[in-house]
């Protein structure tokens, strides 16, 4: 019974040794571990061997072996005992384990300056911190650079070992255990519970005769009598159990660090090429993927439902499992200051703040993944995946890019931006580009059709009306997500609808910077990762002289506001720049971080005679013709805008849509003469126009 208190996780004492005994075990790794486990079973077989000969009759005749054996016996069993009880300890968080823990956390330490790194192996647990840590790779920054969970975190175990133990007696009280005989053979026994942010998964063995469908029934009995707020049954994963998933009263905060200590992410990072975390599962399981293999993503949620905190976990993965030679970042932050901490790392190959100069990046990924078929064309080879096989990772890096707000991009460039991102989402994973666009509104005219057909995986989180889910998900999941972090996600490669907790890097804003500025000084001080130059026009050029020329290193990225950006007098968009000294050859920037101090990249790309690029035989997609529908357009997303978020002051309206006064002013009375909108009083013009059909109505429409 005392096992119960000395090791929570234990709640029964058959399992309780195994238990403990296999979770230090799993702490260990490669030679630790082997040593481990054979001076253990040497150690028992030593004193087992000794102890039969010392028992048997054969010490009376060769009494001199005698000291020597029971010397042996005592050694054997002694150091079985002490090894067992190391383990136990380690496990147990107990003043004991605390101090023994620290002393082994300085073995890596130690190791690492003898020559040994990566000795220990950490395997996370649910509550994360107060293990060792590691790097996730040769060269790759210490994990122990993330800030551990908080101390209150670890009372997820609490509740999850609370739960497990009144279990049997809400078991009991509900008529569902009741021993048969007085022998507690027959009866339902819990076999191990995993507590995790939000809920608690207590696994039960269930007797012979004792139906699934049964426990389902009296899912709500048991609810109450654990006094929890949620319950529900499912099917164990082993034959005869079921799992219990018991909703905690209170979500706990989520930290990044366990996740990735975790053992999974060890074997996930064999296999994946842009690991990130998806998020932890109700019961504290991390969801990992690969941004490679879903190509894109898409991540939708109202504001302060957890986007830029889901974007900062992903972007830190990222920065701890990619040097700067293998992947560079382009950021697009038309907030300015959500991804202002990245700005300056030396992953980071561009920053746009301005809608103008996302624009030009965008477009400039496009000639960038053009460029990259052409390599591969004449390297023959199909992707980037085979191209790192014959060449150096650095001489074409994976290049992820980010949109902080899509709807601020969509409203004032849609026309432009809208095929950018449908021609990249097609072509560019091939190409190692990829993209991830976050938008607080799920409007169709932000994330419209041809958006969301392109971005297939998708990760949502808090919205306002269940219509928004429907927008970005295509399907209604029936549930209402709480926010701060709580999403759900549609991952391509992963069946069906995933809830998930979001990780925080750390708990506010001042640990994320402070992360990513270790993480930079790691990167800027590590001369074997040096940036790749993406200049990746730069080392085309080396190769492909012909085609690709570096001009020179020139000013950054014109501002917006400047000549070649700033609207012209139509209100029109100027294209991009196509000033170049060479007649039938186009000029591309490729600016690095727009704060860097970097100069500039400027290649020259041949141009046909109508003006496209002629690198690679890549489709060409056809380009919408928006000119002829461009009048109802406006004025459908006008009334989208007004039926999405109720708005009717103009200043505002005018703000979302990227119209000028007098175009809002005669869309505004298109409205009204169409019985939607009632003009302000005479007497006072500048009041708002009020909605006169309802929200429903307006959005039916
Ligand atoms: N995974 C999380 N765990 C705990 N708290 C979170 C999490 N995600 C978000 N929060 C809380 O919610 C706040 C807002 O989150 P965030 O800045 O990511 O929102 P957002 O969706 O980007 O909003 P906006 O669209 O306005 O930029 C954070 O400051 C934090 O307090
Ligand atoms: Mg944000």
């Amino acid at each position: 019974m005392q096992i119960k208190a000395f090791y929570p996780k234990c709640v029964s004492w058959e399992r309780g040794v195994v238990t403990v005994f296999k979770d230090f075990i799993a702490t260990l790794t490669g030679e630790v571990k082997k040593l481990f486990m054979n001076t253990i079973v040497i150690a028992i077989g030593v004193g087992i061997l000794s102890t039969v000969f010392l028992l048997s009759d054969i010490p009376e005749s060769v009494p001199d072996l005698v000291p020597y054996a029971k010397s042996a016996a005592m050694a054997g069993w002694l150091t079985a005992v002490v090894l067992i009880t190391l383990a136990v300890t380690w496990a147990k968080c107990g003043e004991l384990g605390a101090m023994l823990r620290y002393a082994l956390s300085c073995i890596p330490r130690v190791a690492a300056r003898l020559g040994f790194p990566n000795l220990i192996r950490i395997r996370g647990a649910g509550s994360g911190g107060n293990r060792l840590s590691r790097s996730l790779g040769p060269g790759l920054p210490s994990l122990s650079l993330l800030p551990a969970a908080p101390a209150e975190v670890a009372q997820d175990q609490r509740t999850g070992a609370g739960y497990a133990r009144r279990v049997l007696a809400a078991f009991r009280r509900c008529g569902l255990a009741q021993p048969k005989d007085g022998r507690k053979e027959g009866m339902v026994q819990v076999v191990s519970y995993q507590a995790g942010p939000a809920a608690t998964r207590v696994t039960v063995s269930l007797p012979d005769g004792f139906r699934l469908s049964q426990l389902k029934n009296a899912s709500e009995d048991l609810c109450a009598a654990l006094g929890a707020p949620t319950l529900q049954v499912v099917g164990g994963r082993r034959a005869g159990t079921a799992n219990l998933i018991i909703g905690n009263h209170k979500r706990l905060p989520v930290y990044l660090r366990p996740s990735l200590e975790h053992s999974d992410f060890e074997k996930h990072l064999e296999r994946a090429v842009l690991p990130f975390l998806v998020g932890v599962d109700d019961v504290g399981e991390p969801i990992f993927s690969d941004l490679v293999r879903v190509r894109h993503l898409l991540a939708g949620g109202a504001t302060g439902s957890g986007k830029s905190w889901w974007l900062n976990q992903l972007l830190v993965t990222l920065l701890l499992t990619k040097s700067p030679s293998e992947l560079r970042l382009v950021l697009i932050d038309p907030k300015k200051v959500e991804m202002a901490a990245y700005h300056n790392t030396v992953h980071t190959l561009s920053v746009a703040t301005e809608v103008d100069d996302a624009v030009e990046i965008l477009k400039n990924l496009v000639v960038e993944m053009d460029r990259r078929y052409k390599v591969f064309k004449d390297a023959g080879c199909r992707n980037i995946q085979q191209y790192h096989k014959r060449h150096d990772v650095s001489t074409m890096p994976y290049v992820v890019t980010v949109i902080d707000e899509l709807a601020d991009l969509m409203i004032l460039a849609k026309k432009e931006v809208e095929p950018i991102i449908q021609r990249l989402a097609q072509l560019a994973r091939a190409a190692g580009i990829h993209l991830v666009v976050a938008s607080q509104r799920p409007s169709v005219d932000v994330v419209t059709g041809v958006i969301k057909a392109n971005l297939p995986s998708r990760v949502v989180f808090r919205l306002l009306s269940q219509a928004d889910y429907s927008t970005i998900l295509n399907e209604n999941p029936n549930t209402s997500l709480e926010g701060g972090g709580d999403g759900l996600a549609l991952i391509e490669g992963q069946h069906g609808l995933i809830r998930f907790q979001g990780a925080g890097v750390g708990g506010d804003e001042d640990d994320l910077e402070r992360v990513i500025s270790k993480l930079n000084d790691f990167w800027r001080n590590n001369s074997k990762f040096a940036p790749a130059k993406v200049s990746l026009l730069e080392n085309a050029a080396a190769v492909h002289a012909d085609t690709v020329s570096v001009l020179a290193q020139t000013p950054l990225a014109q501002p917006s506001g400047s000549p070649q950006a700033r609207p012209d007098s139509k209100g029109e968009r100027t294209k991009m720049p196509t000033v170049s000294e060479e007649p039938g050859k186009q000029v591309f920037v490729l600016s690095p971080a727009a704060s860097s101090g970097q100069a500039a990249n400027v290649a020259t790309i041949p141009m046909d005679g109508e003006g496209r690029s002629d690198l690679v035989n890549v489709p060409d997609l056809p380009e919408p013709d928006f000119d002829e529908f461009e009048e109802d357009d406006t004025l459908l997303q006008l009334k989208q805008l007004i039926a999405q978020t109720g708005e009717t002051r103009a200043d505002k309206l005018r703000d979302m849509l990227g119209v000028r006064k007098a175009r809002l002013h005669e869309l505004m009375q298109r409205l009204v003469a169409e019985g939607w909108l009632e003009p302000p009083p005479p007497n006072n013009p500048r009041a708002s126009y009020r909605l006169v059909v309802s929200m429903e109505e307006s959005r039916r429409q």
